[in-house]
Formats: C-alpha cells, sequence, structure tokens
C-alpha cells in the first residue's frame, strides 16, 4: 500500500487549493509516523515552531558548556579532567547537530545566534546556576543529563527527520555523560564525610531546577498541546517530569544520596512517586533573566563569539579559496 509519503509532492505553488491539499498529505503523513523531510510541504506554524524549539535546545547545548568548563582547570585528577573536557566538547558538537537541523527549515545560524544574543531566543533555565563545588559537575551528570535524556528519547521520535536524526546520537552522548555524572557522585558518596557532605549538598541544589527543565505544568504549558498534535513532542512537560522523578529515587539510593524532597513517597494508587510543589516562581524569574547567572551566561557567550571572528573569517576564505564556495563558514 502507497504511503503518504508516496504522494507528497516536492513543493507547494502557493495556490490556496493547494495549501489544503498539501496540508491533507502533511496530515496523513503526521497521523502515520512518517518523517517530515525538509523539502517537504509543511505549515508555516509547525516550521515556526520547530525552529523556536530547535533553537533553544540548541542554545542551551552551548550555553551548557559554561558551568562544566569552569571546573576543567580544578578537576581532581588527569582522568576527571579527560573526561570532562570530552563532556563539554560534546556538548559544542550537539550544538552544530542542532544548529544544522534548524538551517534545513531554512534559518541561518547567523540569525539564531543573533536572537539568542540579543535575547530574543531562550536556552535551557537550568544553565543560570552556578557550579560552585567539584561536586556540581557529578550532580549536572546525574540530574542535568538525566533530566536531558528523559526528555529527549522520545525527542528521536519526533516527527520532523533532521531532528530525530540528530537526537539518536546525541541521545547516545548524553547517556555516557549521565554515566560519569553517577559515578563520580557515587565516588564522592563514598569518600570522605566531607567529601559525601559535598555531593550531598550538589544534589541539594540541583534537584529542583532540574524538574524546572520539564518546563511549566501541563495546564500552563503553551505549546505542548499542538506539539503533541503534530508528533514533535511525545509526552507531556509532566508525563516526563514525573518519569525522571520515578527513576531518580531507586538511583539516589543506590548512591546513599537524599533528594531534597520532605513530601517524596511512592503512591502505590498511582504506581509513581508523589512530589511537593516546585516553585514556579523561580522559574518564570529565571527565564525573564533573573536567575542567579543569566547576565554572566549571556555576557560569556557574547564574548565567545566575537572572540572567534577570527576563526569564522578565515574559514570562510579557506572555503572560498579551495572549493571556489561562496557559503559563509561558521566556526
Ligand atoms: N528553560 C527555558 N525555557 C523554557 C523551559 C526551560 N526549562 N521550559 C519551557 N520553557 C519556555 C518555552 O520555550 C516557552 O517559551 P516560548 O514560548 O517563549 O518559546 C515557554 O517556556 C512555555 O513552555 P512550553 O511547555 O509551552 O514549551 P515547549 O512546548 O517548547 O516545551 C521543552 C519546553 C520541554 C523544554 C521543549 O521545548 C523541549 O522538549 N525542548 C527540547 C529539549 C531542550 O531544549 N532541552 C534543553 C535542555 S539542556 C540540554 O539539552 C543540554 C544537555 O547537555 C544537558
Amino acid at each position: 500500500m502507497a504511503t503518504a509519503a508516496a504522494h507528497r509532492p516536492a513543493r507547494a505553488d502557493g495556490t490556496a487549493a493547494d495549501a489544503t491539499a498539501y496540508e491533507a498529505v502533511f496530515d496523513a503523513a503526521v497521523a502515520a509516523d512518517e518523517r517530515i523531510e525538509p523539502r517537504d510541504w509543511m505549515p508555516d506554524a509547525y516550521r515556526a515552531t520547530l525552529v523556536r524549539q530547535i533553537a533553544q535546545h540548541a542554545h542551551s547545548e552551548i550555553i551548557g558548556m559554561q558551568p562544566e568548563a569552569n571546573w576543567i582547570t580544578r578537576a581532581p585528577s588527569l582522568r576527571r579532567k579527560a573526561i570532562l573536557m570530552a563532556k563539554v566538547q560534546d556538548e559544542a558538537g550537539h550544538g552544530l547537530y542542532l544548529y544544522g537541523a534548524a538551517e534545513t527549515l531554512g534559518t541561518s545560524r547567523d540569525e539564531l545566534l543573533d536572537k539568542l544574543h540579543t535575547g530574543r531566543q531562550k536556552y535551557s533555565s537550568i544553565f543560570n546556576y552556578p557550579t560552585l563545588t567539584w561536586a556540581d559537575v557529578g550532580a549536572i551528570g546525574w540530574l542535568v543529563d538525566g533530566a536531558a535524556i528523559t526528555n529527549q528519547v522520545p525527542l528521536c521520535r519526533c516527527s520532523y527527520g533532521p531532528y530525530a536524526r540528530a537526537m539518536v546520537r546525541i541521545c547516545k552522548e548524553e547517556s555516557f555523560h549521565q554515566r560519569q555524572g553517577y559515578e563520580l557522585l557515587l565516588a564522592l558518596s563514598r569518600g570522605t564525610p566531607e567529601q559525601h557532605a559535598m555531593a550531598q549538598d550538589a544534589v541539594n541544589r540541583w534537584w529542583w531546577p532540574s524538574l524546572m527543565m520539564f518546563g511549566p505544568p501541563d495546564d500552563e504549558s503553551a505549546h505542548s498541546a499542538q506539539s503533541m498534535a503534530w508528533k514533535i513532542k511525545r509526552h507531556s512537560n509532566d508525563e516526563l517530569r514525573q518519569r525522571f522523578v520515578d527513576i531518580c529515587v531507586p538511583q539516589a539510593q543506590s548512591l546513599g544520596l537524599t533528594l531534597p524532597d520532605p513530601d517524596l513517597k511512592w503512591n502505590e494508587e498511582r504506581g509513581h512517586h508523589d512530589f511537593g510543589p516546585i516553585d514556579w516562581t523561580e522559574f518564570w524569574e529565571v527565564l525573564k533573566g533573573n536567575g542567579p547567572c543569566n547576565e554572566q551566561r549571556l555576557t560569556q557567550r557574547k564574548q565567545a563569539h566575537e572572540e572567534g571572528a577570527w576563526v569564522r573569517e578565515a574559514a570562510a576564505a579557506y572555503a572560498a579559496k579551495h572549493n571556489g564556495g561562496t557559503g559563509a563558514q561558521h566556526a
């Protein structure tokens, strides 16, 4: 039997009748769980939603390099330093895959970076918190990367092909990140009383912001319903948050650490853990730019971009010389 994609014309010519017919083909492809590819017709709002989400995701990856890079020079051993450097480089790579995926939707990386630098696009709230001790590197790996995986594994089945494919590789690397964070915290937890206390303190500070990473509660999530109908998102913010809590509770026990929530308890009836209220005022304040590190993160990002101008210029000159290329190169 022919699939919706088999009937999918390359492009609409812009007439109203065409738009209806093309929309029907698009809807059928989404309903049949087929991938939408860059040259397929898609509703403008679907394209805009993807650009918004993928850009925010890409920005999160590259801004997310900062809190951990802060500890590279002070890693306690050569092994830990090598692991941390590899992890931070992975995040840069994730940013590149994601900017590439956004480019397939007709936006340039320059445009997206400009929107980040001028505050017109967001990055994840989580990266506006400081990394105060070495244990924070472990807490980020275990909790932040753990939350990212919980959110991102379903994105491997996103209806937009280039985003879904980028997520497959990203998730594999994030799994390694999560494991290294867990292993780091385990070493601290089983170490001296001071090391154990440092691990516990880091978990205390990163737990609630990690739960906020999943976004506002479902009844305040502006985009979830439409994004789920388009199969960009496969689960709601609250569903994924609950899944994450359920995963973390036994892992915390194995680590010998406590999650800082007195209301956390197993609910037999629901088959899930109940947890205490999240401070959504803090979340919205961080989104407005009032988190502990918002200003520092953006200032450093802009500075890095300016200082990298010569690399972009050199790459563009090299491409023009060797390929006769005209396209701008990005560093
Ligand atoms: N931080 C910042 N902004 C957030 C947010 C968060 N944690 N959660 C939600 N928001 C914003 C949304 O962008 C939206 O704002 P906008 O309308 O101005 O764009 C608003 O809050 C309302 O939220 P919605 O629930 O309606 O938004 P979404 O449907 O887009 O859902 C999301 C939010 C679950 C984060 C979704 O966008 C998503 O799954 N994104 C892909 C994953 C991602 O971006 N992850 C970043 C995490 S960090 C990371 O991956 C790096 C790794 O190394 C740890």
